[in-house]
């Protein structure tokens, strides 16, 4: 049950849940339909999320939220998540360890959500997630934005990070580009 999954990351050890603990602020377990046909991957939560509990809802998030309007889609039909569930200190990178200590509770949303498609933003979620369903020979994310991989019956759509246009704004028609494969293969089950 996904309810299990955020207690057991409330109560997890490790240091980023030390710190959130310190510092009195949420984890960020993911939102949306439990049902979702998609379920989108960030990398971890920043401060405006570790503050709410609530996944992409900063400037990222509302860049996320226009390129899902560009589809016609809402949060309430996807599923949002991250890699790591707990706050990086200064957003900075997830460390190889966090990701190898968070990545079991997105193993387990995958496994209760069981999504058709699986839609990475940015590189640590692409890196992981392609990893975990056995794709090797990982291109860097800019040359492998839009790209779709199938894996019995799966579909992984790595995209770039809604950030990444915060400040290349050229990246932005990658990422609208890479939605609308998105949404062709949404709507073509082939
Ligand atoms: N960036 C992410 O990768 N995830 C969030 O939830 C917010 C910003």
């Amino acid at each position: 049950m996904l309810s299990k999954i955020k207690e057991d990351v409330i109560n997890m050890n490790s240091d980023l849940a030390d710190l959130r603990r310190k510092s009195n602020v949420f984890p960020v377990i993911g939102e949306g339909s439990h049902n979702a046909e998609i379920i989108f991957i960030g990398e971890a939560p920043g401060r405006n999320e570790a503050e709410s509990g609530k996944p992409f809802c900063g400037r990222a998030g509302q860049i996320l939220d226009e390129l899902l309007n560009s589809i016609n889609l809402s949060r309430k039909d996807v599923y949002i998540t991250n890699i790591v569930k707990d706050r990086p200190p200064n957003n900075r990178d997830p460390l190889p360890s966090e990701i190898e200590e968070y990545g079991p509770f997105l193993d387990r949303q995958i496994e209760i959500i069981k999504p058709k498609i699986i839609a990475t933003l940015g590189r640590f979620s692409a890196q992981y997630i392609l990893s975990k369903y056995g794709v090797t020979n990982i291109l860097p994310i800019t040359k492998i934005n839009g790209k779709v991989f199938e894996v019995n019956g799966l579909k992984i759509i790595t995209l770039l990070h809604p950030a990444s246009t915060i400040y290349d704004s050229s990246k932005k028609k990658g990422l609208v580009d890479g939605f609308k494969i998105l949404n062709y293969n949404l709507k073509h089950d082939n």
